[in-house]
């Protein structure tokens, strides 16, 4: 089934867990993830960056593909333009099909986030897509960022956010960062600032980035605080990389296809385990979008003198 984001974290929300979001930057990493989201029961996010799609993942290609495979599966599928600040790469991933778009003005002043949010919202939600907005910044891990503390997000500029702009998701920063962390490092996460924003705005399903290497502890403490979506995208990659890696060592003349049907399954195997980390393992059970049909049909089918 393919639905937009606010679709799949109303319900996940509304029900203490979190959905994982990732990025299938080509068809075997795609199969995998919908592979692993379909074997857990879960739903699932798709997300692609704009330098994603300009170096690999084109979405006239990716787009149409997710939503061939959405159809053929029972679980909800959603995909999102991910840190979208680029006009021209919004409205690109408009025309090709993405059922939401993250918008990042977080790089802005406050008033300038919300406005260029604002408008974004506008458009999308009258094309039946959703939005998630971003405020506070979600750095770099390899910079260091998730211990600046200037970046974090402030509870009550959060709620002014979300009620200026009406987005359906809201991406916070708290301690985590993109990419790898250097060797060692575990992030620490404030987990009183997830549950503050979330006790502030409760029906406002709150986004980690930056999942990858953040500990399985924290991931699960995190959800219990108050996230419904996770971000992981490095540790996917890395997963796969590793399986090519290493199977090409050991065996440098494994078969192409031999060693991309491997890889599918060392990716998909990572999927899994985030899968139950995110507590998002069996729920997909809670979808009911037949409803959303319901709704047009005012006449039952067959007339009682029929
Ligand atoms: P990681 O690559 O660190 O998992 O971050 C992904 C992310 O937050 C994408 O928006």
């Amino acid at each position: 089934m393919y639905v937009n984001i606010k679709d799949i974290l109303s319900v996940a929300n509304r029900n203490g867990f979190a959905v994982i979001a990732c990025s299938p930057v080509d068809m075997e990493m795609a199969r995998a993830m919908i592979r692993a989201a379909e074997e857990m029961n879960a739903p699932i996010i798709f997300l692609l960056g704009q330098n994603m799609m300009r170096r690999i993942a084109t979405a006239e290609l990716v787009i149409p593909m997710i939503r061939t495979m959405a159809e053929a599966v029972h679980i909800p599928i959603a995909t999102s333009l991910d840190h979208g600040n680029d006009e021209e790469r919004i409205l690109y991933s408009i025309r090709n099909g993405f059922s939401s778009i993250m918008f990042d003005g977080s790089l802005y002043d406050l008033d300038e986030n919300i406005s260029k949010t604002r408008d974004i919202v506008r458009i999308c939600h009258s094309l039946g897509m959703a939005v998630e907005g971003e405020i506070g910044h979600v750095g770099v891990a390899a910079d260091g960022d998730n211990t600046n503390l200037s970046y974090y997000t402030d509870p009550d500029e959060a709620c002014r956010f979300v009620s200026e702009t009406a987005v359906d998701a809201l991406a916070v920063s708290v301690g985590t960062a993109h990419g790898d962390y250097p060797k060692g490092v575990v992030p620490h996460i404030a987990f009183d600032i997830i549950e503050r924003i979330h006790s502030a705005i409760p029906d406002t399903p709150l986004v980690l980035h930056g999942g990858s290497g953040s500990g399985d502890d924290n991931i699960r403490k995190a959800v219990e605080s108050g996230i419904s979506k996770i971000n992981v995208v490095t540790d996917f990659l890395n997963a796969g990389r590793n399986y090519i890696r290493d199977t090409t060592a050991s065996n440098p003349s494994v078969g192409y296809m031999d060693l991309m049907n491997g890889m599918e399954k060392a990716v998909a195997s990572a999927v899994c385990h985030w899968i139950k980390l995110s507590g998002s393992a069996g729920k997909a059970g809670l979808y009911h979008f037949r409803d959303r049909f319901d709704s047009f049909l005012d006449k039952p089918v067959t007339s009682k003198s029929e």
